[in-house]
């Protein structure tokens, strides 16, 4: 990619100041979901003290909070970091029609340009997972679960702020748009080669049998308190 430019779209991070202290606003206690699929809240909390094995898990919880502060300078690193990314996969898909090389490129420059951007900020972490993911490095967990049963169950595409104890994070939930169908949707509408290669460097993925429109995962901001 394009350094120089990357450089220039990294220019106003850092001048984001300091977050405030969070004021926590709201508590949604949700037990541990093992589960892929999204279960309506109350069904959980019903459900919760049985699935209960050990106290730790019994506690469980997701804290989300209102901070505007916080949730600007996530969302800043995220759409910073997306926009980095998208014109490389558009450009790539338009390269070359059987859209091979935007899948090999995406196998092999996803990991490296999320830590590229990482190694440049101090404090912040982003990374991508998914309920359903392609690579188990993205595999999320419990907390990113929780939320993501969240966005599933709520059906909303609105950016959350949540506190874990010891971090805030950011969670920009994605949409599948039509473009993301070519390597995520539906096996049989799905290139030969596209769907060869997946099962080749991805032995294990769930990522496939998306539905425009539908929740496909989440960019996450860590950051330190
Ligand atoms: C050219 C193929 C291709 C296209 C098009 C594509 N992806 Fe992916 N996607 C991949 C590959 C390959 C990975 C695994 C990357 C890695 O190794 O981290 C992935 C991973 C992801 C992940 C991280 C979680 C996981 O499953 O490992 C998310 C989230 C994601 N894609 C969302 C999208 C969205 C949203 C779109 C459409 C805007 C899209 N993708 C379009 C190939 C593609």
């Amino acid at each position: 990619m394009n350094k120089k430019l990357y450089a220039l779209a990294l220019t106003p991070i850092i001048f984001i100041a300091c977050a405030n202290e969070a004021k926590q606003t709201e508590v949604i206690e949700q037990p541990a979901v093992t589960s892929q699929k999204a279960i309506p809240t109350q069904e959980v909390a019903v459900v919760a003290p049985k699935t209960v094995t050990t106290p730790t898990k019994s506690q469980a919880s997701v804290t989300f909070i209102e901070n505007k502060k916080i949730l600007e300078k996530g969302m800043m690193h995220i759409d910073t970091f997306m926009g980095s990314m998208q014109p490389t996969l558009k450009g790539l898909l338009a390269q070359d029609s059987t859209h091979v090389t935007a899948m090999g490129a995406c196998s092999s420059m996803a990991q490296s340009m999320i830590a590229e951007y990482n190694q440049q900020i101090s404090g912040v972490k982003l990374r991508r997972t998914a309920l359903r993911y392609r690579n188990p490095k993205n595999k999320p967990d419990k907390t990113d679960r929780m939320v993501m049963d969240e966005f599933v169950a709520k059906n909303s595409f609105k950016p959350l702020v949540v506190d874990t104890g010891d971090q805030y994070r950011v969670y920009k939930p994605l949409k599948v748009k039509q473009s993301c169908l070519i390597c995520h949707g539906a096996i049989n509408d799905m290139s030969k080669d596209i769907v060869k290669m997946i099962d080749r460097t991805y032995p294990k993925d769930k990522a496939t049998g998306f539905e425009l429109g539908e929740f496909r995962g989440v960019v996450v901001a860590d950051m330190k308190k």
